[in-house]
C-alpha cells in the first residue's frame, strides 16, 4: 500500500524522519557519552553502555493505540527499510536516516503454534518464533541490521571509513557479522575470533562464504571475547560483539515482534530464551520495559531463562540471590547447546540491572532463569521437530526450560509460552547426527532415546542389476529394478497392496 492511501490520522507517522537525541549511559558510574564515536564500554570505569533517547518523552505525545496503528499499518508497507526491525524505528535507532538502514531480510520471523500433540504432552499453549528464518539463519541478524546501519549511517556521514568490523563469537554473531559486513564491502571489512572446534561446520563456512578473515583460538569463547576486547582497546576496529549497545537496541526487535503479533496482548505470555553471552535477554526485557513506557502494552509478559548444566553462571547467580551479590564466572563443559557455551557472559551487568527493574515495574517477579541438562536439551529438541519445528539447540533448550518452568510452578497452564528459536535446526545437525549414531555419551553423558532416533534406509534390491554412475539402466532391467525397489520399500513401510 502506498502512504497516501493510508487512513489520514496515521499518514504523517508512517515514515518516521530522524528524531531525538541518544547518548551511551554507563551502567557503572553513570557517566553519559556521545555517539557521534563508536564505544563500547565506559573509558572512565570500564563499564558495560547502554544507548538511550534523552529525548524519547515526545514519543508520549502519541497514545499507545495510535502506536499500535502505526506499527500494524508499516506492515503493509513496501520500502526496505521499513520491512524488517525498522518498523520500530523511534524505539531503536531514531536518530538513523532511513536511506542509511541496512535491510537484508531480518526480522518479521514467524510464530509457529506447535500443534496440538506436542502442546498436549508439555502441558501449555506454545509458540515457536523462528529466529532461524533470518538471512544468517539466526537471531543475531536483528542486533547485527542495527550495528552496521549505524555504522553506515557514520560512514555516510564522512565520519569513519574503511572499518574492520570485528567479534569473538560461538558462530551465530560471527555469521552475521561478516554477512552484513559483507553487504557495506568495500567500505566496510570483517575479522572474527572462534574458538577452535567449538563451531560447527555450517557455522565455520559462513563468515568464509561472506570473505571475513576468519581466526580460530585455542580456548573457549570466553578466551575469544577477551582477546577482541583487548583489540578494541588498543586499535581502531569496530567491536560488534553484543557489548557494543546498537546490537542490544536491534534485538529488542523481537521483543516488539512478540508484542505485534499477539495483538498487544503480553500479559499472559511467557517468553522463554536461552542464555548465553546475556545480550538477548538484556534486550528482550529492555524491549518489553520500553512498550510498558510508552504505553503501548500493558502488562509484562513473564521472562524464563534458560541454560544448560554445563554452561549456567547466570542461573547460579540467581540461586540464593541476594541484592549486591557479586557474579562469579564459571569454567564452562562442553554444551550440545554449544553457541550459549558461555562462563562469563558480557552483559551480566546489564541482566542484573534489568532484572531489578522488571521485577520492580511488574510488581512481582516476572523473570525467572531455569536450567536443563544435556540430555534433557537433545530430547527436546528432536521432540520439537518431530512435530514440525525448526528448532535447533538452543530451541531445545528452551523446550526444555519451559517443561522445567512448568514443574518448578514458575509457569502454569493458563501461560501462553513463546519459545525463541534463536537458530536455524540445520545449523547444528550434528548434533543430531551424533545423537542418531548414540555418539554423544562422552562429553555429554546423553544417551539416545531409540524413539527418537532415525536412520536411513538403504535399499538393495536382490537378483536385480541396480544404476550405477555413469551406467542407468534401461529396458526390462530397469523394470525389474524399478519393481524390486517398490517392493522392498513397501516392506519396509509395512504396506499392504490395493
Ligand atoms: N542461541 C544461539 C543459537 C546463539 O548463537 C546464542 C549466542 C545464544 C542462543 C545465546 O544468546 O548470547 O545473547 O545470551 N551466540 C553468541 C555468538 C554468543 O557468538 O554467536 P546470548
Amino acid at each position: 500500500m502506498k502512504p497516501e492511501q493510508f487512513p489520514k490520522h496515521i499518514r504523517n507517522y508512517l515514515l518516521p524522519t530522524p528524531a531525538g537525541k541518544m547518548h551511551y549511559d554507563c551502567l557503572g558510574c553513570r557517566q553519559q557519552y556521545d555517539i557521534s564515536r563508536l564505544l563500547y564500554t565506559c573509558p572512565r570505569c570500564g563499564q558495560v553502555l547502554m544507548l538511550v533517547d534523552e529525548d524519547s518523552q515526545r514519543l508520549k505525545s502519541i497514545n499507545g493505540s495510535t502506536w499500535r496503528e502505526i506499527f500494524d499499518y508499516r506492515q503493509m508497507l513496501k520500502m526496505p527499510a521499513m520491512r524488517g526491525i525498522y518498523r520500530f524505528h523511534e524505539f531503536i535507532g531514531p536518530i538513523i536516516p532511513l536511506e542509511d538502514i541496512v535491510y537484508l531480510g531480518e526480522g518479521n520471523t514467524p510464530v509457529i503454534e506447535a500443534n496440538a500433540e506436542l502442546q498436549a504432552r508439555v502441558g501449555c499453549r506454545l509458540f515457536f518464533k523462528n529466529d532461524g528464518q533470518n538471512p544468517s539463519a539466526s537471531f543475531k541478524d536483528r542486533g547485527m541490521a542495527s550495528a552496521l546501519s549505524y555504522i553506515n549511517h557514520l560512514v555516510r556521514q564522512g565520519r569513519i571509513d574503511n572499518v574492520l568490523a570485528i567479534c569473538a563469537s560461538t558462530g551465530d554473531t560471527s555469521a552475521a557479522a561478516a554477512l552484513y559486513s559483507a553487504y557495506l564491502h568495500p567500505r566496510v571489512r570483517s575479522a572474527v575470533l572462534l574458538p577452535e572446534g567449538k563451531v560447527t561446520v555450517q557455522q565455520l563456512s559462513q563468515p568464509l562464504g561472506s570473505g571475513a578473515k576468519v581466526f580460530e583460538i585455542p580456548g573457549v569463547f570466553d578466551d575469544c571475547m577477551k582477546i577482541v576486547e583487548a583489540l578494541s582497546e588498543q586499535y581502531n576496529v569496530a567491536l560488534l560483539n553484543s557489548k557494543n549497545a546498537w546490537r542490544i537496541l536491534g534485538q529488542e526487535s523481537y521483543s516488539y515482534e512478540i508484542a505485534q503479533i499477539f495483538d498487544y496482548q503480553t500479559g499472559d505470555l511467557a517468553v522463554v530464551v536461552p542464555v548465553g553471552n546475556a545480550g538477548n535477554i538484556t534486550a528482550v526485557m529492555n524491549g518489553f520495559l520500553k512498550f510498558l513506557e510508552f504505553g503501548i502494552i500493558q502488562a509484562l509478559p513473564k521472562i524464563i531463562g534458560v541454560q544448560s548444566l554445563h554452561a549456567n553462571p547466570v542461573v547460579r547467580y540467581y540461586q540464593d540471590y541476594s541484592k549486591g551479590k557479586t557474579f562469579m564466572p564459571i569454567t564452562v563443559k562442553p554444551s550440545v547447546a554449544q553457541a550459549a557455551m558461555i562462563g562469563n557472559p558480557v552483559s551480566m551487568p546489564r541482566v542484573i540491572k534489568l532484572v531489578e527493574t522488571y521485577n520492580l515495574k511488574a510488581g512481582l517477579q516476572r523473570v525467572f532463569f531455569v536450567q536443563v541438562t544435556e540430555q534433557q536439551i537433545m530430547d527436546w529438541h528432536l521432540t520439537a521437530n518431530r512435530h514440525g519445528h525448526i528448532a535447533c539447540t538452543h530451541g531445545g533448550e528452551c523446550l526444555a526450560g519451559l517443561v522445567e518452568a512448568l514443574a518448578k510452578g514458575l509457569v502454569s497452564d493458563k501461560d501462553v509460552a513463546v519459545l525463541d528459536s534463536t537458530a536455524h535446526a540445520l545449523k547444528f545437525v550434528g548434533f543430531q547426527d551424533l545423537y542418531f549414531q548414540g555418539k554423544l555419551k562422552t562429553p555429554f553423558n546423553i544417551l539416545s532415546d531409540r524413539r527418537l532416533v532415525n536412520m536411513p534406509v538403504k535399499i538393495r534390491p536382490v537378483d536385480t542389476k541396480c544404476p550405477e554412475p555413469g551406467k542407468p539402466l534401461a529396458g526390462n532391467e530397469l523394470q525389474r529394478f524399478i519393481l524390486a525397489s517398490a517392493e522392498a520399500v513397501a516392506q519396509q513401510l509395512n504396506l499392504q497392496k490395493t
